[in-house]
């Protein structure tokens, strides 16, 4: 359907670039309190003004709420949220004992379908507009995936997975039927709308050296193709991919050797890597996704955040539900925060929240669409609560100064903060749809 023009007001905050690792202030942090948000008919920002909007645009008054850039969530698995939660395991027990069979039931569309719909929309309900999502291995999940954002207005970057050993039988594909099934998706979705296909490998142990090769070549068959897995997570799991690929470096390498590595090339966790893989991390301009809620649920170790900066990659922050236990990034922001204060550092709530949103889209290289409220880009946009219930209330009325302000908010705040979720200025989640300002 047709819009007017809308014009949302409220506390603007996003980033203007990236913020000093330590800065409590900083000249990237862009606020802008009781500004007007003006977007255009098409669903692009037109631009951030002081002075109320003329009756031309349809006004929207969050006056005293909180603003932001929808979240980007850089690692996150659909069919994992029927096992968040999973009581006793690290990785390869959790994966066995919990995921595959969870991921099994996806070979049915019907399951596939409903997954999908239920997912991107709990995505929406989180505040996160934009993702980069693991399906399972079958065909069916990805297109599920990509058919249910394309009838959002979505940001979605997802790819059948590939896994061609060390799974359950009903979960392996082969590197001729694979191939195929990627081809087939990639001329169908890859780059429709607002779709991207992602070679995704799951990760070094499940997948054949011949299969590596051949995800290997669909990258270098195509720049403009992401790459998604994991690297890194937990030492058993290092161990292990020491024993498979006695020739390669490490971890890390095994996935260098086979041109994974690249601009567009998103890896998650990323805990257990030397100062030589952060070389190459850094030189081959992929990113780390880091998992902070599930890096603590797993019990999979302590992410180095200040040795990534020192290197140079991007780190995006990610949920990686059903490893992770919220799909909120707040909760993952602050699990983030204490993770860096067990290492001795503090994570400022800029450093936090710039890697949810222009940081990521950054690493995506989607900064032209996504991530700050720069005019010409596309209005994905949250409208939050600065504090819900007597607690955060109480704490919200005696904050001095703007980062302690932000930083209680991203510290005790989560999904029921939300009010509206606007996709291309679409709202596509209301909390009090009855009440909601026009
Ligand atoms: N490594 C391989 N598969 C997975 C997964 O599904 N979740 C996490 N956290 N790590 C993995
Ligand atoms: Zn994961």
């Amino acid at each position: 359907p047709l819009r007017g023009r809308q014009a949302l007001r409220g506390d603007l905050l996003d980033f203007s670039a990236t913020p000093a690792w330590a800065a409590l202030d900083d000249p990237a942090v862009r606020y802008r309190p009781d500004h007007w948000l003006l977007i255009d008919a098409d669903g692009r920002i037109a631009g951030v003004q002081a002075h109320e909007p003329d009756a031309s645009w349809q006004r929207r008054d969050y006056r005293g709420r909180l603003i932001l850039p929808g979240f980007i969530d850089t690692h996150v698995h659909c069919p994992q949220l029927d096992v968040i939660a999973s009581y006793g395991t690290e990785l390869l027990d959790w994966l066995n004992t919990y995921t595959f069979p969870a991921e099994t039931r996806y070979a049915d569309p019907a399951v596939a379908r409903l997954g999908a719909e239920r997912f991107l929309d709990a995505l929406l309900a989180h505040g996160t507009t934009s993702a980069v999502v693991f399906p399972t291995v079958h065909k069916v999940s990805a297109e599920m995936l990509f058919e249910a954002a394309a009838v959002r207005g979505m940001r979605l970057i997802t790819g059948k997975v590939l896994m061609d050993r060390h799974a359950p039988d009903a979960l392996r594909d082969d590197v001729a039927g694979a191939e195929r099934d990627c081809v087939d998706l990639i001329q169908r979705y890859h780059q429709r709308e607002r779709l991207a296909y992602a070679v995704t490998v799951r990760f070094a142990p499940t997948s054949t050296p011949e299969q590596l090769a051949m995800a290997g070549a669909l990258c270098r068959a195509d720049a403009s193709l992401y790459m998604q897995t994991h690297v890194a997570e937990n030492r058993d799991e290092v161990a292990w991919v020491a024993r498979l690929f006695p020739q390669a470096r490490s971890y890390l390498d095994v996935y260098a050797r086979e041109s994974l590595l690249h601009p567009r090339a998103v890896l998650a966790h990323g805990i257990w890597l030397d100062e030589q893989d952060r070389r190459v991390l850094a030189a081959s301009g992929a990113q780390v996704a880091h998992c902070p809620s599930s890096n603590l649920f797993l019990g999979s170790g302590l992410f180095d955040w200040v040795a990534a900066r020192e290197a140079g990659y991007t780190v995006s922050a990610a949920s990686d539900v059903g490893g992770g236990t919220s799909l909120s990034m707040q909760r993952t922001l602050a699990d983030g925060y204490k993770m860096q204060a067990l290492g001795g550092r503090r994570l400022t709530a800029w450093a936090a929240l710039h890697a949810a949103t222009l940081g990521a889209a950054q690493g995506l290289g989607l900064q032209q669409e996504i991530g700050a409220f720069e005019a010409g880009t596309l209005a994905d946009v949250c409208v939050w609560d600065w504090a819900c219930g007597p607690v955060a209330q109480a704490r919200d009325a005696v904050v001095r100064g703007l980062h302690e302000r932000v930083f209680a908010w991203l510290t005790l705040s989560d999904e029921r903060n939300l009010v509206a979720s606007y996709v291309a200025g679409v709202p596509r989640f209301r909390r009090d749809p009855e009440s909601e300002p026009t």
